[in-house]
């Protein structure tokens, strides 16, 4: 097992998935058709055959298709996540989860889905039921103005999640083959509600510990909306390592049969 890592400065967000090495893009026994019907470049209805083949796959691929690089996912083991978002507003701490499981994302709708397959622009909004993170945490700094310190076990659960989804990338020619390589990714979450377990905090002082527990899950929303940036931020880059690697096996030409390979070019945010 290889580690990708890659550090951003808006917040600071670091994640760590853990890669299918080799194999993948060697060993083509495995396609993307055989979990997903293609969709035709030029289908009319596009978009709706895309949302039913999202709708098909996930739970097929759920369990991790090691011949196309994807790891399972659902649960998805996060060897590490740390989310820094110091500075001097109301939030400043710096959250770290140690081999974290995600669980939930299987659960994904997509409810209404643009795709432009000549610029390679994805776009899916979907809601998401539940969506729990659970493993070791490392906290430092304030949140809702409170001082925030410890380490421990946590669980973070959130529910009725709204999640728009927008992803695109570039043509990379290799060994004469086109495929897509994904450039960009931007996830951005409404929450409806949800609840966060940090257990040992200030060292291990049950009275402390406990009040802070309080006051968060009691204020729930307006925890979410201090950390709301960096987590979209987190999830952008994690989910966009995970199926990176599906389009960087996967001939762009099988992903949409009957594409015009010679009008396909960069996608971008305007598209
Ligand atoms: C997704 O939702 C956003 C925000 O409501 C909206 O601007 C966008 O057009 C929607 N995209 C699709 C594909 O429906
Ligand atoms: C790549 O494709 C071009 C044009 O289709 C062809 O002339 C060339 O021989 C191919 N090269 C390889 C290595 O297959
Ligand atoms: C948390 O919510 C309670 C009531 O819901 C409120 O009285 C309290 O001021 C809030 N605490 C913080 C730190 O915002």
């Amino acid at each position: 097992m290889m580690e990708v890592c890659r550090v951003f400065s808006v917040a600071i967000v670091c994640v760590c998935l853990a890669a299918v090495t080799s194999a993948a893009s060697k060993n083509n026994r495995v396609r993307v058709g055989d979990f997903a019907s293609a969709c035709k470049a030029n289908d009319p209805e596009l978009n709706e055959c895309v949302r039913q083949a999202i709708i098909t796959t996930i739970p097929k691929m759920a369990k991790g298709v090691r011949d196309l690089g994807l790891i399972p996912f659902d649960p998805l083991k996060v060897p590490q996540v740390v989310i820094d978002q110091r500075g001097n507003g109301p939030v400043g701490l710096k959250l770290t989860f140690v081999n974290s499981e995600h669980v939930g994302v299987s659960g994904l709708a997509p409810h209404s889905v643009k795709v432009v397959p000549e610029r390679m622009y994805f776009e899916i909004n979907s809601t998401l039921p539940k969506y729990r993170i659970i493993g070791d945490y490392e906290v430092e700094g304030r949140i809702l103005l409170l001082p925030l310190i410890g380490n421990g076990p946590s669980d973070f659960t959130m529910n009725n999640i709204q999640l728009n989804w927008i992803f695109f990338g570039k043509p990379e020619v290799r060994n004469n083959k086109t495929y897509c390589k994904l450039t960009d990714c931007k996830i951005r979450m409404r929450i409806g509600s949800g609840s966060m377990r940090l257990d040992n905090l200030f060292n291990g002082d049950k009275r402390l510990g406990d009040n802070m527990n309080r006051i968060m899950n009691e204020n729930f929303s307006e925890v979410i909306r201090e950390v709301l940036p960096a987590l979209e931020e987190t999830f952008s880059q994690l989910y966009l390592q995970l199926i990176a690697p599906i389009f960087a096996v996967t001939r762009y030409e099988d992903i949409f049969p009957g594409i015009d390979m010679s009008k396909v070019s960069a996608g971008s945010y305007d598209v």
